[in-house]
């Protein structure tokens, strides 16, 4: 088969990290036999540099031609970078937002797995993380306050900052009906996430929510709050298999739940739209402090890819190659630094690379 995919290489460790993702697909193209086409476009602070933007209408033209894109990272340093001294709609997160939306990649999946191999890096205490815990984080990722109109304005001389939050039922209700599908084929909970004791709009979330679990008779749903949320993922995590919920609450607790795997290095993550089409990307960010070093973890970045072959490709097998190399290269003690941990083999970028595609 041939695969039609748009790379984002990015700023900082991106680069590195989709090097080595492309080096691991096309170990798996040359075992089973397919074409990986790559056309790499500029996006964040790599377009700022060339073009001014951080995305351009032919960027956009190239990732809707592609089958899928496969992402690295963006940004630079918030507080040293020029590329902050921009405008907000002109500095590198706003290219992000804007292939998102020009994409409808309404669905962001954040998986978040306790690997057994990686298990002294939770942070948790032991009696939690012996459960051990899997859950897939199911994010809005087109509406909310990120969205939403917002201004800065002054009222007699005081300085005062609009940010919207609206959600239409439309909106809710074709991210639960993802959350619902995928909870089908995981354990059947979904634990829809929201503020309904203060906010209209999670009230409507709810109402919607449980309009639409009636179609899902074997799906348990329950709702929590957000706040209670953010405890629970650090009290007993493994209660979790999927988590629904909207933009910015997915935001902040995707990046909780990743921090208690203790391998925020090794989590992918997909934002879809209503067609196979996606966008893969590691959860983590493009941690400039330690790019072009060769010592960036670049396996969430090829996760990224596998999930990509299993969603945008229904090749679940070379998924599975992919998905089973990263076990292998962890029991065979090869640690990149940041999952370093006694008696394992400290390896850099490249060679984490090397050694996923050979076990492919
Ligand atoms: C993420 C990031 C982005 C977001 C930023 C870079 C705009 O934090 O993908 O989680 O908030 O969505
Ligand atoms: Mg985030």
């Amino acid at each position: 088969m041939n695969l039609n995919i748009v790379c984002i290489p990015g700023d900082g460790i991106g680069p590195e990290i989709v090097t080595e993702a492309k080096r691991v697909l096309d170990a798996v193209a040359e075992k089973y036999g397919h074409k990986m086409q790559y056309k790499d476009i500029l996006m964040g602070g790599a377009s700022i540099d060339v073009h001014g933007v951080p995305l351009t209408d032919e960027a956009v033209a190239d990732a809707k031609a592609a089958d899928a894109v496969l992402m690295g990272s963006i940004g630079g340093n918030t507080s040293t970078s020029p590329w902050y001294k921009l405008a907000p709609n002109l500095r590198p997160e706003a290219g992000l937002l804007a292939i998102r939306k020009a994409l409808n990649l309404f669905a962001n999946l954040r998986p978040a797995v306790l690997y057994d191999e990686l298990s002294a890096a939770c942070p948790l205490k032991e009696e939690i993380s012996a459960a051990g815990f899997d859950m897939m984080i199911m994010r809005e990722l087109t509406g909310g306050l990120y969205f939403g109109d917002r201004k800065t304005v002054e009222e007699n001389g005081v300085r005062k900052a609009i940010d919207t939050l609206t959600y239409d039922e439309n909106e809710i209700r074709r991210i639960a009906i993802k959350g619902f599908d995928i909870a089908m084929k995981r354990r059947k909970k979904v634990t829809s996430v929201d503020k309904a004791n203060v906010l209209d709009s999670s009230r409507l979330w709810r109402a919607v929510v449980n309009e639409v679990a009636k179609d899902y008779p074997e799906v348990t749903l329950e709702h929590m709050l957000v706040d209670n949320c953010a405890m629970q993922l650090v009290r007993d995590p493994a209660q979790f298999d999927v988590i629904l919920t909207e933009n910015m609450f997915g935001d902040i607790l995707s990046d909780e739940a990743s921090m208690v795997t203790g391998s925020i290095g090794m989590l992918a993550s997909a934002s879809l739209n209503d067609t196979k089409f996606g966008l893969y990307e590691p959860s983590h960010g493009s941690a400039p402090d330690i790019a072009g070093q060769d010592i960036a973890n670049p396996i969430a970045t090829v996760l990224s890819a596998s999930m990509m072959l299993r969603y945008t490709f229904d090749m679940d097998k070379e998924a599975d190659a992919i998905d089973n190399a990263v076990k292998q290269v962890l029991k065979e003690g090869y640690r990149t630094v940041d999952i370093m941990s006694e008696g394992c083999t400290k390896v850099g970028c490249r060679k984490m690379g090397e050694l996923l595609a050979e076990r492919v």
